[in-house]
């Protein structure tokens, strides 16, 4: 059902975004229309999955930037959701280096200021990698919420990950907050 709120979903390859399915429809529940964007390693996950997604959102799924001249096929976004975010997209986001859709996407919308809210996926051996915590802080400061620790995602120890306990009501409960 096509609304006027507008959330691009926006995936990277951890584990949750293999069951996204349950997120869009809670997401559409919510009043948002959704468009799905993906790094292309996720995208590879999905491969067997984007026409089924593509037909729930109503919306293609991209994951590689337009070609130029090639049109914006999504409609403008209210608020962006980065969920589930590797160390790679998170690092890749708050040092610039914009080289897939997703990330560059995300990049563009700090200046661009659209409400963003992203929830890492990261065990706690990449969390004490220490550009980890200069990504974090450096995406806080230019004003994405991110949801890591009591609020939202709790790293788990290498290997012992459970994307079903993936929090996405607390990040769909940040992005109503956000366009409040
Ligand atoms: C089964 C599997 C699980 C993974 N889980 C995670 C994860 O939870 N967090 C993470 O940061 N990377 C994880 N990775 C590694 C990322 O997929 C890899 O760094 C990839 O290059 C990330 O690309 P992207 O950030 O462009 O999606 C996992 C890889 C595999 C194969």
């Amino acid at each position: 059902m096509p609304t006027d709120r507008v959330l691009y979903l926006l995936g990277s390859a951890a584990p949750p975004v293999l069951d996204l399915a349950p997120v869009v429809e809670q997401a559409q529940a919510d009043g948002w229309s959704v468009c799905l964007g993906l790094t292309p390693t996720a995208a590879d996950w999905l491969a067997g999955d984007l026409a089924g997604l593509e037909r729930l959102t109503g919306h293609p799924v991209r994951s590689r930037h337009r070609r130029p001249g090639e049109p914006d096929v999504w409609p403008p976004a209210t608020a962006a959701l980065l969920a589930p975010a590797t160390f790679n997209t998170l690092n890749s986001w708050a040092l610039g280096l914009t080289s897939s859709f997703v990330v560059g996407f995300a990049a563009e919308a700090i200046g661009k200021r659209i409400p963003l809210v992203t929830m890492p996926c990261v065990n706690s051996a990449l969390l004490a990698h220490p550009q980890f915590e200069q990504s974090i802080a450096v995406l806080r400061s230019a004003g994405v919420r991110v949801l890591l620790g009591d609020d939202g995602f709790v790293p788990n120890t290498p290997g012992q990950g459970n994307p079903r306990a993936y929090p996405w009501n607390a990040a769909l409960a940040a992005v109503r907050d956000a366009i409040i």
